[in-house]
């Protein structure tokens, strides 16, 4: 049995994951680039996370290391402050 369904990953752009994924074979080294090759990430921000995972993996498929604290810094989730903006 084939498996059609395109898991979507961005739902406010509608952006599945394979077209995110494809960014990121592109050059897309962050999730605000990954938002400027597809849009993905760039409506409520809800799916950043996602996309975070996805250039995580391609980082560490490509041997280049990675660094999870620098992508999950672009998620804006542990700002300084009352959590506002
Ligand atoms: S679900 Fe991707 S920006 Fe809202």
């Amino acid at each position: 049995m084939i498996s059609a369904v395109a898991r979507l990953l961005c739902h406010c752009l509608v952006v599945d994951e394979a077209e995110v994924r494809k960014a990121i074979r592109a050059g897309a080294r962050t999730v605000d680039e990954v938002g400027e090759r597809c849009e993905a990430g760039t409506g409520c921000g809800s799916c950043r996370a996602g996309i975070a995972i996805l250039l995580e993996q391609h980082r560490r498929r490509a041997g280049s290391g990675g660094d999870a604290a620098s992508l999950l810094s672009q998620l804006g989730l542990f700002r300084d402050g009352d959590g506002e903006g």
